[in-house]
């Protein structure tokens, strides 16, 4: 898979691209992700890359002319599945939406900042528009950066066995049912007698319990879906 990121600062980005996960899997080439600047295609020598809104308003807008050129720019080069605008005003990312953009070849995604942008850059270009959650971030970094986590981690390879995206909370509409690791004390704190008792059936049991009680407890709506 392939993911072209464009940002006016994809410089912010870069740590956490280069660690974990997400860099294992762009050693292992499953995935490669490519930073694109705006202000890389900004047209006057100051590099603006956003202007006054027309009508009035607060706040200035990534103009045209520098998302234009990036993206045909890229699909001079490929053809591309989705080109994604991250923005509070689009539906929310689920598990669901992350499936299906794993298996997609080419992804553009685009990081908006300051107010927002042109609207004519979403009518011609943007073919999916995702918010990560009913609140308003200064950009669109990190929602392109939980994007691309999401997505990464389900792509063959990239996890492995023990890390399986399938045992995933919410992987299966559910909660996962909590988890203990060494020791089996500590201080007063005892790990649930059953998980240490070796009856796999028991504990499979108990593991789709908990999950329904948690799911109830704290995601009803993921029970109603
Ligand atoms: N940009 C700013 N806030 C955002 C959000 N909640 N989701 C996606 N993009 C955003």
């Amino acid at each position: 898979m392939r993911i072209d990121i464009i940002s006016a600062v994809p410089e912010s980005m870069i740590s956490f691209l280069e660690s974990s996960i997400l860099a294992n899997a762009q050693n292992k080439k499953i995935v490669e992700i490519f930073l694109h600047n705006l202000h890389d295609y900004a047209d006057d020598k100051f590099k603006h890359i956003d202007d006054y809104p027309y009508g009035g308003g607060s706040g200035m807008l990534i103009k045209c002319k520098p998302v234009f050129d990036c993206i045909e720019f890229l699909l001079k080069e490929r053809k591309y599945n989705e080109i994604i605008f991250m923005t509070p005003d689009a539906p929310i990312l689920t598990q669901d939406t992350s499936k299906e953009l794993a298996l997609l070849e080419n992804i553009i995604i685009i990081a908006g900042h300051y107010k927002g942008i042109d609207q004519r850059i979403r009518d011609v270009y943007i073919t999916k528009e995702i918010s990560i959650g009913d609140y308003v971030l200064s950009g669109g970094e990190l929602p392109a950066l939980v994007l691309i986590d999401s997505i990464v981690r389900l792509l063959p390879g990239v996890l492995n066995n023990s890390e399986s995206a399938l045992s995933d909370s919410l992987m299966d509409g559910f909660l996962e049912s909590p988890q203990y690791t060494r020791p089996a004390k500590f201080r007063d704190l005892e790990v649930p007698s059953i998980l240490l008792s070796g009856d796999h059936k028991k504990i499979e049991k108990y593991r789709i319990e908990e999950s329904i009680r948690l799911t109830k407890e704290k995601r009803p709506d993921l029970l109603e879906k």
